[in-house]
């Protein structure tokens, strides 16, 4: 269970599903020597987000075992698909707990044969081209 936690937070890093998160601001703030005005609308993006080498090494690779020790990357406000701070989701355990149920039956009870390489539309969310096909037969 612990790596399939993993699987999924290496799937959401790589596709999140939720494209942003937003804030207006009801003050100025200066971050790096930029001045952010009061009433502004800061986009947080986890598709940015989660591919700075500076957070994620390798971040072209699908490598769960990032999220274990020792590497224990994603942290707090690097790792984003569930937004952040006090408007974060209030879901997060639910989403977790259902994906974990979900991916346990999908993986135990079908063969996965892939046909191909998969591969991507970016917007207005990441997600898999619609013509990809996977195989599954009943184990
Ligand atoms: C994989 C599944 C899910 C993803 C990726 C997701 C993602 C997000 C994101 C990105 C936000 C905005 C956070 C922010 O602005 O910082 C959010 C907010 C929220 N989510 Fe989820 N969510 C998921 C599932 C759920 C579930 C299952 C529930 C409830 C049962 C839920 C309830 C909420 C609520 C109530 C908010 C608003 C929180 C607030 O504004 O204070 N989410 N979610």
């Amino acid at each position: 269970m612990v790596f399939l936690e993993a699987v999924i937070k290496e799937t959401l890093r790589i596709n999140p599903p939720s494209s942003t998160a937003s804030r207006r601001l009801t003050k100025s703030v200066v971050l790096d020597g930029v001045l952010y005005a009061k009433g502004c609308t800061i986009i947080a993006e986890p598709r940015l987000a989660h591919i700075m080498p500076e957070h994620f090494q390798h971040p072209e690779k699908f490598e769960p075992e990032r999220f274990l020790p020792p590497r224990n990357e994603g942290r707090m406000y690097e790792f984003i698909p569930f937004g952040g701070g006090v408007h974060a989701c209030l879901g997060i355990q639910m989403a977790m707990v259902i994906t974990k149920i979900f991916a346990n039956h999908a993986i135990s009870l079908f063969d996965w044969q892939l046909t191909g390489e998969a591969s991507f539309v970016q917007f207005p969310l990441k997600k898999i081209k619609n013509n990809y096909q996977i195989n599954l037969q009943p184990v």
